[in-house]
Order: structure tokens, then sequence, then C-alpha cells
């Protein structure tokens, strides 16, 4: 490929982190200034953080990204947070489509793609999530799932978007796919994306998630087509996030 895009390591902390997390934050955002990795950093907190986050990181190599955003604008929509509520907050992306909330959440593809929709009105970054479950991977069925929610989550625009393929059954199980399965799968999306816009789809950074971890990411981040991961447990402890930066030393 002509352009590898810039890579990006982004931490998902999901349902973990209070006021004094901010302690992890600022051991990141040290760790990154004193040994700069070659990729962007992002670490995407509760929401309820990531207005003093993006105060403490401003200025900073890390950037402050959200786990969900609803698809309107504004509106009687009980706890629901908009992509302009986030922006407005500090946060420069926006996680949309992880497993979790497909899952628990009951959010379908087009649900998916209006929230993807959502962040590119507010000017923020998407990382849209998808992957297969342990069933679809043993039944052959692993293209043919990824791309459904190709067709049913993505955008209409490819500017700013991020992809994370993250395979469901190795989310927080310790287990990977193995470097040549993430590298089929990295490949059909790539061509999927150049298929809908030549220029952009060579630009979206594709990242692989599901138990990153720092002694598995050189070997993840070193398989063609893979710009980044995105890193859920492993995100948490600073000395981890950066020790899978570290990958791109
Ligand atoms: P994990 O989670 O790194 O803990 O497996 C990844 C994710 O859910 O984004």
């Amino acid at each position: 490929m002509a352009h590898q895009p810039r890579p990006l390591v982004a931490g998902n902390w999901k349902m973990h982190g209070i006021a004094a997390s901010v302690a992890e934050l600022e051991a990141i955002i040290a760790g990154a200034a004193s040994r700069p990795p070659s990729a962007d950093l992002m670490i995407c907190p509760p929401a309820t953080l990531i207005a003093s986050f993006a105060k403490v990181a401003a200025g900073s190599t890390v950037a402050i990204g959200a786990q969900d955003c609803h698809a309107e604008v504004s509106g009687a929509f009980t706890g629901d947070l908009s992509a302009e509520m986030l922006k407005d907050a500090g946060a420069t992306a926006v996680i949309v489509g992880h497993s979790e909330r497909r899952s628990l959440h009951g959010e379908t593809d087009d649900m998916v793609k209006a929230k993807a929709m959502a962040a590119a009105r507010a000017d923020l970054t998407a990382i849209l999530c998808i992957g297969e479950t342990s069933e679809e991977r043993e039944a052959g069925a692993t293209m043919a799932r990824l791309k459904r929610q190709l067709d049913g989550s993505l955008p209409d625009t490819l500017e700013r978007l991020v992809i994370a393929y993250e395979p469901v059954w190795a989310i927080g199980t310790g287990l990977t796919p193995t470097p040549a399965d993430v590298a089929e799968v990295h490949k059909m999306i790539r061509n999927y994306l150049i298929s809908k816009d030549k220029a952009q789809g060579e630009t979206v950074r594709i990242l692989y998630g599901g138990s990153v971890k720092p002694q598995n990411a050189k070997e993840l981040m070193a398989v063609p087509n893979v710009n980044g991961a995105l890193v859920g447990g492993a995100s948490l402890k600073a000395a981890d996030f950066l020790g899978i930066a570290a990958a791109y030393a």
C-alpha cells in the first residue's frame, strides 16, 4: 500500500474509572511524552470523566474519546448523550457499535450507522466496531458476517472514520486470532473500503481489538493492514497501555 495511515492505539475503559483514575491518564501522558510512539494515542473513559480528562490531556499527545453516542443532536432521550455533547465536553472521537452495545443494548447495524453518521456530523472520529461470534467463526461465516456489518453500519463518508475489527470471542478472554486470520480479515476490510471510496479507503485506519496485551501487541500490530489497536482491559493500567503503544516505538 502506498500510504500507510498513522496508527492509532485507543483504550476503551468501558464502565471503569472514577475521578481518581486520572492518575493513570497522567502516567500515560508522561510516558508518551518521554518515549513518543509513532502512533496516535487515545483514551475513551466513561462519559462522566470526558470533560475532566480532556482538560488534563489538553496540549498532550493523548486524545480523549467517548464510548457511545445517540444519533440525534438533542431531544427527549433520557440518559443519552449526543455526539455534539461529547465534542463539547472535549472528546475528539467516539466508539460506535461495540459488540457490548450490539449484544447488551440491542443495537442494530442501522442504529450503529446512524451513530457513525452523528459522529461525522459533530466532527468527531467514529471508531466503528465489527466482529464475528465464535459460532460464526466455527461455521466459516466470519467474512459474510463482517461484510453484512459493513454493508449495514458503514457511514456515507469514510472521512475521519476508523474501523475496529474485534472478534467477539477475543474480547476479554485472552484469546486472539492468529496473525494469518487477522491479516485475511483486515485485507477484506481494506478492499471493501477501497471499493466504496478509492482515495479515502486507503487512509482509513483499521484497528485490531480483542485481548491485545503488551506481550502480543508487536506481533498483531505487524500484520499487514493493521493500523493500531482498540484495547480494553490492558488500557486501564498505564504501564500496560504504554507497553502496547511501544509496539510502535
Ligand atoms: P479487551 O477488550 O482488550 O479487554 O479484550 C477490547 C474491547 O472490547 O474493545
